[in-house]
């Protein structure tokens, strides 16, 4: 079953949405959100976005097939930095809705252990803590985000359920988390267009997949966003079949349109 509504409808509608506001002057953009968010969701095998009609203010949800909303959308100017967890906003930092969805995707089980090895500042990892109790483990090359990542968990980990261990580290190089300890690694890394080279990215995706393969216990996923396609499916290559594709979508995302990927870990061994 489906649904679309105006904002004034949602709560006794969708008793069980996790809504969530992005800031946007524009509803055109608030569908494409949401239409980008669609595809994060039937990667995740759950289908079914209902955009309102393009120039009228509301809400856009996206339902799985019984019926629940798992995520909904709002044109909503200034809410984004309302969001409890940003106290440490970057200029990377990723889209809370699109953070959600592969948090989502990654398939979020209480005290399960997730890995961002490119944590920015912290927007993947405060997500999947919003989900529930977990340990988180991340890193960054750059200490100001680390520090960004650190406050902007600091508000889960005082209220319970949440540890997180986040330091500055490589991706290449998770030296910190032993061998198939993950249950989960989400991971924003650059694309190569306004962050880091795609040149350096030849080098960067294999070793960081190989990484995330390592550190992924058997049946544990790795969900990935990005728009340099071409090294990502080298990266996945290099890794053979320690990683199986579940779903790749192309997802709409700041006037890029960079590809959200969802792989399972199988029980071969790591590359
Ligand atoms: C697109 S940003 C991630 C944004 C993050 N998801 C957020 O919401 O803030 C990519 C991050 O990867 C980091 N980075 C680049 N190369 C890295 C490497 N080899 N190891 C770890 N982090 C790296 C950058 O410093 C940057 O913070």
């Amino acid at each position: 079953m489906a649904w679309a509504g105006p904002c004034s409808e949602v709560p006794s509608r969708l008793p069980h949405a996790e809504t969530l506001w992005f800031e946007s002057q524009w509803i055109n953009e608030a569908a494409r959100a949401a239409a980008a968010c669609a595809a994060v969701v039937r990667a995740a095998g759950r289908p079914r976005v209902l955009p309102e009609p393009e120039g009228r203010p509301g809400m856009v949800c996206i339902v799985d097939r019984s019926g629940r909303a798992l995520v909904g959308l709002a044109a909503a100017w200034g809410l984004e930095r309302r969001r409890p967890y940003r106290v440490a906003l970057m200029a990377r930092s990723l889209n809370p809705a699109m953070a959600r969805a592969m948090a989502m995707a990654s398939r979020a089980r209480p005290g399960d252990l997730c890995c961002d090895p490119f944590c920015g500042s912290g927007t993947l990892l405060a997500e999947r803590a919003m989900l529930g109790p977990c340990r988180l483990v991340g890193c960054d090359l750059d200490p100001a985000a680390v520090d960004a990542t650190r406050r902007t968990l600091s508000g889960f980990v005082h209220t319970g359920g949440v540890q997180a261990d986040v330091r500055p580290g490589d991706a290449r190089d998770l030296a910190f988390v032993a061998d198939a300890a993950a249950d989960a690694v989400v991971a924003n890394p650059p694309f190569g267009h306004r962050r880091g080279r795609a040149s350096d990215n030849a080098v960067l995706y294999p070793a960081a997949l190989r990484e995330a393969a390592r550190v992924l216990r058997p049946r544990g996923r790795l969900v990935v966003l990005t728009a340099d396609r071409r090294h990502l499916r080298q990266a996945l290559a290099a890794c053979g079949p320690a990683l199986r594709p579940r779903s790749e979508a192309r997802v709409w995302l700041g006037g890029l349109e960079p590809t959200l990927g969802v792989y399972d870990r199988t029980e071969a061994p790591p590359p």
